[in-house]
């Protein structure tokens, strides 16, 4: 994921794979307790993963990250993805979260699209991509009902 297609993240390769295992066994810890921390893995009938997303409760208890929004090649375009973004946003009413956010490149024109039919709209703010790279990375959000509303239609 972050090495095939490095440039639709910010995270870099280079730097997780320096992180110990320590630090991943952790984040999956948290992740299982579902407290500040929530991991979503699509798998097919086999168990081969299709996909995964992340939830991160940073700054305020109020919003819910969404992070690591990443669907294998090979199953992309049948709703992946879509299954994924409504885990997350279920995740976040359920833990009395109301809104979701995330960053996204300005030239990622199918992750834009993909949020923008999730009812993620544009925050305004914008930063650069970083890391040496060019370009901008902005920052979207939803009311995580919204999200699910769109959703059950
Ligand atoms: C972006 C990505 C997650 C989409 O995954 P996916 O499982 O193919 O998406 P879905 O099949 O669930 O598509 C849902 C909606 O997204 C939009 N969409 C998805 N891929 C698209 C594309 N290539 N072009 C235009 N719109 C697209 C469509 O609106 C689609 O809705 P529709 O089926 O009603 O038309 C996938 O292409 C991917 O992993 N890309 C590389 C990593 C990445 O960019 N991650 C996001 C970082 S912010």
């Amino acid at each position: 994921m972050l090495r095939d297609e490095a440039a639709f993240f910010s995270s870099r390769y280079e730097d997780a794979v320096q992180e110990p295992d320590a630090y991943w066994q952790r984040w999956i810890a948290e992740a299982e307790t579902g407290g500040t921390k929530a991991l979503f893995v699509a798998v097919d009938d086999d168990g081969t993963w299709l996909g995964v997303v992340g939830g991160f409760v940073r700054v305020s208890p109020r919003e819910v990250q969404l992070i690591s929004m990443w669907v294998a090649p090979e199953a992309r375009g049948r709703g992946v993805a879509r299954a994924l973004i409504r885990e997350v946003a279920a995740w976040t009413t359920a833990r009395g979260s109301e809104t979701v956010f995330l960053f996204v490149q300005e030239a990622n024109a199918p992750a834009r699209a993909l949020y923008a039919r999730a009812g993620f709209t544009p925050t305004g703010d914008r930063a650069p991509i970083g890391g040496g790279r060019l370009g901008f990375k902005l920052v979207l959000s939803a009311p995580a009902r919204h999200v699910l509303a769109a959703y059950d239609k």
